[in-house]
């Protein structure tokens, strides 16, 4: 009978096909090669408008500017709190796969566990099982398919969700205020601020050389918050595959990346980070993605336009519109990849 999970095979010694990557798109830096190329900053003192204030925002910034991805730590988020979520998310990848599937979400349910994602109409799947749960605006959250196993995450994930919200909020403030708009510019933009969860769990890998975790994407939406331990997978490139840097994990820092909709609203200043998790033989990894995204019917265009520059956008769309044609390019590029085969 074929392994009810992921974590099943991970005990086989060889990769299953399924999993296998072209040679192209296959890892080309160890997990565990760390580059401190990406900024690590503190915000402490952020609050104080005439301190420090300055200075943490110049960094935010020029980060955005170069890579669209930096670190936060003395972010303000209560250290239990992040560890009761990291224990209670961990544990509940190692319940028996039964408990796992009665949350299972493929047939088009919205929250729950999957095994191994994948896009639809691609061949190749991720190396990963995830649990997501919709947590705003807090109208959209449906309780039943919010893991109740290990007991407490629920309680647990409500108070991390909204801190989380808070943070990401507050780094918006600062991005809005340095393309010379309002603070509330970018938020407002979002309309209603959808937030979703996904835990990634990444199980050891018979042969990591030859897969990924998660493929190499670029997060849809406005900010997103990614807690991971200290293992390393997530990687980075900002000239378009030909080099990658793995970040250097940072205990209890979160790893900020801008996503699409933030670099449409700053006309491309701000760039959108272009990143993969990549997996190893050694141990498992988990990561907790928090992604802050724009209501569907939320406009995107550029808010600001830089003297000498156009909109990089021809003409407002919807976020719902804009996913859509990301997707649609997605899978475009698949299928022609698979013709070429
Ligand atoms: C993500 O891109 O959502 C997750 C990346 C990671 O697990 O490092
Ligand atoms: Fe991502």
């Amino acid at each position: 009978m074929a392994p009810a999970t992921l974590t099943e095979l991970a005990g086989e010694s060889e990769l299953n096909s399924k999993f296998v990557r072209d040679v192209d798109e296959r890892p080309k830096v160890a997990y565990n090669e760390f580059s401190n190329e990406i900024p690590v900053i503190s915000l402490a003192g952020i609050d104080h408008v005439g301190g420090k204030r300055g200075d943490i925002c110049r960094q935010i910034v020029e980060a955005c500017e170069d890579w669209g991805v930096f670190q936060v730590v003395d972010h303000g988020v209560d250290t239990k709190l992040v560890a009761d979520m990291t224990r209670l998310a961990s544990d509940f990848f190692s319940l028996p796969p039964e408990d796992k599937l009665k949350f299972d979400m493929s047939g088009g349910k919205k929250g729950g566990f999957i095994v191994s994602s994948h896009l639809q109409g691609e061949v190749v799947q991720d190396w990963r099982e995830i649990v997501t749960y919709f947590s705003y605006p807090v109208r959209n959250r449906n309780y039943s398919r919010w893991p109740n196993k290990p007991e407490g995450w629920v309680k647990v994930t409500e108070e991390y969700s909204e801190k989380l919200m808070e943070l990401a909020c507050k780094l918006l403030e600062i991005l809005s205020e340095a393309m010379g708009l309002e603070k509330e510019a970018l938020t407002n933009a979002c309309v209603d601020m959808d937030q979703k969860i996904v835990v990634n769990y990444y199980p050891k890998c018979p042969q990591p050389d030859l897969t990924l975790g998660l493929k190499r994407h670029t997060d849809p939406g406005t900010i997103t918050l990614l807690l991971q331990d200290q293992v390393g997978g997530l990687q980075a490139t900002r000239d378009d595959g030909k080099t990658w840097i793995t970040v250097q994990p940072v205990e209890g820092a979160f790893v900020v990346n801008l996503g699409d909709h933030g670099h449409y609203l700053s006309n491309g200043r701000f760039k959108n980070a272009d990143h993969q998790a990549v997996v190893n033989s050694n141990s498992s990894r988990l990561s907790i993605a928090t992604f802050q995204n724009p209501a569907p019917e939320a406009t995107v265009y550029p808010l600001k336009v830089r003297e000498g520059e156009k909109p990089i956008l021809e003409e407002p769309i919807t976020f719902a519109e804009m996913y859509k044609r990301k997707m649609g390019r997605d899978l475009e590029l698949a299928r022609l990849k698979k013709l070429a085969k």
